[in-house]
């Protein structure tokens, strides 16, 4: 019987087992921000963050060794990946080959099923999914937490997509290779906490800044930076407590505050980041709204004008129902927490 390969996969399965593997990730959402770099060569965090990896929009990456080949080939979403996309894959593959030793050129292919650079954590899915695959193809073996270190190298929201549900990451502490080793992910367990996440899109498209240069400006810039990492140490300390009693209510709270004060270091750099757009603010009224209707609801927004809105299971219709109707155009769809990063095909190190 033909076996039914993911992304066009052919050949022999021995052949793929030995010269491929395909991994798949899920976008994480942070309840406590990671924003701002204290080393840009090694991405390494000023701040420690915390997030909710998400059951929906899976990225497959598969990275097949081509040992005959000239250099890497970049397929991302079904198109020769160019520019600055292509040139951080090749980065880290080459991280990997340092990191194992080995030389081959790879062929990557990629696809997310998250909108790619809108503020919805592809680049945390996507790295995630590439190190998971890039790690098994080149025959490094590494565990979980050297997966997440060698996934934030690609981009650090993506050290917490190596695991499921709740993940901490680390911002580390000294320089070079103990800032290195120091910075990394670990699962948060947290029993009894099982919210909804509504995601409230108004814009699916790619934004305008990249997380990268924006909040390269921010930590250059912005005079409301150092106030706001200081406040976040006190809100992620806070947040383990909330999210160790299954308090919906001060999760959400906190995760509000975090994020829109690093809304607020954007807005506050020179010349300023401005991610939120008229569609975002219209989608937080209503998000009050249905607080003051007494649902707990409370948003968060990353790099981008998109809402995600914390709420339990029971309201979560509702909660999307009321969003949908705030901004024109806007299209909802309602996660949970979901798995770590994991390998498809290809064989464990
Ligand atoms: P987002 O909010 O989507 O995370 P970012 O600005 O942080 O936006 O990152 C977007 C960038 O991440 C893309 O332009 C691309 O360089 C990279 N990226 C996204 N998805 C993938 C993927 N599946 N594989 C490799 N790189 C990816
Ligand atoms: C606002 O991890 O995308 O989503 O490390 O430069 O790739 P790079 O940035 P990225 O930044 C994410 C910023 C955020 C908050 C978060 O996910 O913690
Ligand atoms: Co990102």
């Amino acid at each position: 019987m033909p076996i039914d390969y993911p992304l066009g996969w052919a050949g022999p399965r021995e052949k793929v087992l030995d010269r491929g593997a395909t991994a798949v990730a899920h976008p994480n959402i942070a309840l406590i921000k990671y924003w701002g770099k204290r080393d840009e060569r090694l991405v390494i965090p000023y701040v420690d963050s915390l997030s909710m990896t998400l059951n929906i929009f899976p990225t497959v990456t598969t990275v097949r060794l081509v040992p005959e080949g000239q250099a890497d080939t970049v397929m991302l979403d079904g198109t020769s990946a160019s520019g600055e996309q292509r040139q951080r894959v090749i980065a880290f593959l080459d991280l990997v080959r340092e990191m194992a030793g080995r030389t081959e050129p790879a062929a990557v292919d990629t696809r997310n099923s998250v909108p790619t650079a809108a503020g919805l954590a592809s680049s945390a899915s996507g790295f995630a999914a590439l190190a998971v695959a890039g790690a098994a193809a080149y025959g490094l073996a590494l565990d979980p937490t050297a997966l997440s270190r060698l996934a934030r190298r690609g981009s650090a929201s993506a050290a917490r997509s190596i695991f499921g549900a709740f993940a901490i990451c680390y911002a580390g502490r000294g320089v070079g290779a103990a800032a290195d080793l120091s910075s990394y992910a670990e699962p948060v367990p947290v029993a009894k906490f099982d919210p909804a996440l509504v995601i409230a899109m108004v814009n699916a498209g790619p934004k305008p800044v990249s997380s990268r240069a924006a909040m390269r400006r921010t930590v250059g810039t912005s005079p409301l930076y150092r106030s706001w990492a200081l406040s976040s140490k006190a809100d992620l300390s806070d947040m383990q407590a909330a999210l160790q009693r299954g308090d919906l209510e001060a999760v959400g709270e906190i995760a509000e505050r975090n994020a829109l004060g690093m809304h607020a270091t954007m807005l506050a750099a020179r010349p300023a980041v401005r991610y939120l757009s008229p569609a975002t603010v219209a989608v937080l009224d209503s998000v009050l709204q249905l607080r003051r209707d007494g649902f707990a609801a409370y948003a968060t927004m990353d790099a981008g004008p998109n809402v995600k809105v914390l709420c339990h299971q029971a309201d979560a219709a509702r909660v999307a129902d009321t969003v949908h109707g705030a901004a024109a155009g806007c299209s909802v769809v309602t996660a949970r927490r979901g798995p770590g990063a994991r390998l498809l095909i290809g064989a464990e190190q």
